[in-house]
Formats: structure tokens, sequence, C-alpha cells
């Protein structure tokens, strides 16, 4: 093998820099080429496509965002845009791919691992939603990007005595409404994957200022409902003030935590070391802290464990 690619792909992580710069200077170390395809599987359908060099890489370890730039393809999803995807691969002679992004991304390396194209994937999102790694690049700092607006959201509702309801990011996966909840020590943890009525969560705030609680944050995940909807059934249901805020894009921007620029590390080189050894079709991730790899199909098919030993430490820290 002389000449490798890497993309980035779906929504950007902070982190996904450091695992493109390891997989650079692992290819160099290993004696390969190593091109950088911009603007994910879109780029690749299009053909934007050159050397990475030192320069491209240096001095980015500590920046949020993607210096390949990221995107979500729809043509990637058709038949011509794979075919056209592959010429592309062959065109400029890469042997081998590496491709960062979440299970949406890896769906998509799947189909070009059926048609031949050696191709790593290594875990990227902020949703912490797959279920073969302990964690996804970009998850812990956005963890920490959440915990810290947690406690300014608190000072002012505890200057007013008002609940903070706050909606993060994560899809369909709790991850970050259950890390940041804990981290920022909410009283009340709304993810999907523990479903509560509005009537019930409701109650709790009423109990709560029964018991002279009067400030209490609220997490809630996206894939659990809307902190809006959420805060017009409380005010309509209770006479506890309220007010909602949504992080949005602040959650996924921002310097990587030095935990995921160690992970993306990690990552990077082992998804090298794979290509070069000639297994292709393969996902690393993370186990017990621990790099290992899964067949790629396995990868997105594990299904993603919700931990609720963290969950019920939580409510049980809620209660006194
Ligand atoms: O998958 C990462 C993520 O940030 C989700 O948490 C969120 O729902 C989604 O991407 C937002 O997507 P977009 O960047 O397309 O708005």
């Amino acid at each position: 093998m002389k000449r490798i690619g890497v993309l980035t792909s779906g929504g950007d992580t902070p982190g996904m820099n450091c695992a493109i710069r390891s997989v650079f200077k692992t290819g160099v170390a290993m004696g390969l080429q190593v091109m950088g395809i911009y603007h994910g599987y879109k780029g690749l359908i299009e053909g934007r496509v050159d050397y990475l060099t030192h320069e491209d890489v240096e001095n980015k370890m500590h920046k949020g965002g993607t210096i390949l730039r990221t995107a979500r393809s729809e043509d990637f999803k058709t038949e011509a845009g794979i075919k056209k995807a592959i010429s592309v691969i062959k065109a400029y002679g890469i042997e081998g791919l590496v491709v960062i992004g979440g299970d949406g991304s890896f769906r998509g390396s799947m189909e070009l691992v059926k048609r031949g194209i050696p191709t790593i994937g290594i875990p990227g999102t902020i949703d912490n939603d797959m279920g073969y790694t302990d964690f996804t690049i970009g998850f812990d700092t956005a963890v920490n990007n959440v915990t810290n607006e947690i406690y300014k959201i608190r000072d002012t509702m505890r200057a007013h005595d008002r609940v903070g309801v706050i909606e993060v990011m994560g899809r369909n996966c709790g991850d970050i409404a259950l890390w940041a909840g804990i981290g920022g020590a909410a009283d009340l943890i709304i993810v999907p994957e523990v479903p509560i009525s509005w009537e019930d969560a409701a109650n709790r705030l009423e109990q709560n200022k029964l018991r002279g609680k009067l400030t209490s944050i609220v997490m809630i995940a996206e894939g659990a409902g809307k902190a809006e909807d959420f805060v017009k059934y409380v005010r309509e249901h209770t006479d506890v003030e309220i007010k909602a805020t949504v992080l949005g894009y602040i959650q996924r921007g921002g310097n990587p935590s030095a935990f995921d620029r160690v992970l993306a590390a990690r990552l990077g080189e082992r998804a090298v070391e794979l290509l070069v050894e000639g297994k292709a079709g393969r996902a690393v991730g993370i186990r017990h802290n621990t790099i290992y790899d899964v067949p790629l199909d396995e990868a997105i098919e594990i299904k993603d464990e919700f931990d609720s030993k963290l969950y019920e430490l939580n409510e049980m820290m809620a209660k006194f």
C-alpha cells in the first residue's frame, strides 16, 4: 500500500483534526502518502482531493471543526454517486480509506467495502451513540461544553428562584444530557432511554418547590422532546417559574478536550495500521481503555447501551 485517503463526514466534532493529524503522521511514519478528501463523501464524488502536508495538520490539534470540512451527502446514497466516488478513489490511486464520522458515515463506508475499497471507520460524533465503542471522538468535549454552560444558567436561575430547562443535542441518544447532567448537578435528566411523562416531570418540580428547593436544573435530550414544550406544560399546570435554554451548536464547537485529543490520536494510529495489515472493512473503537476493532457491519449493528446505573446515581443524588 502506497497511498491512503482520509475524510470526515456527517456532523463535525471537536477532535476530528486530531484524528486527521494522527492518520497523517502514522501514514507518513509507515512510508505512505496521505491524501485529504474535502467535504466528506460529497467531496469524494466531486473529486475534491489533495495531498495532505505537514503544514495542513500543523497547529490544528486544538481547533474544533474539521480542516477537511464535512457534509451529509444524499448523492452518495445512490448507486451513481457511489460509482462516481469509486472512480475518483481509483483515479487518485488511493488504495485505502479512513472515514471519520458517525453511524451514517460508517454505512457509507460499507458501500465502499462491498465494492472492494479497503476502508476503516473512526467513530466521530458528539452523540456517543455507537454501541461498539465506549466513547466517540467529540463526546467528552461536548459534555464539557454543556457542563460549563449549566453553571452559568444555574447562577441566573438561582438569583430568581427559577427552574432552568436545558435542551441538548444527541439525536436519539441521551448520553450528553446524562453525563453533563451529572457534571452539572442536574435535578432531573430527561432522556429518550428512560421515558417520563411531562406530568410526572412537572410533579417532581412541584415537589422540589414544596420542600423548599426553588432552583432546579432539568436536562432534556433533544430525542426526548423540546425544552419549550416542557416549559409550556409546566407553566400551564403548576406555579413553578421556569425558563428554557436550547444550547444548540455551541455544544459542537470549540477546543477539543485532552481526552478527545488522546482518543483521536490512538484511533487514528490503529486505523492506518489496520489498512497496512490488509484488514479492510473494520471500525476502530475503545473498550475498557483498550483500542480494538470490529467488522464495520457489526459496528453499525451493535446497539448502544444506555448506562442506567449512571442515571440511577443521578436520581438518587437529586432526591436529597
Ligand atoms: O449527530 C450530531 C448532531 O450534532 C446531533 O446531535 C444533532 O441532532 C445533529 O447533529 C444536528 O445536525 P446538523 O448539523 O445537520 O444541524
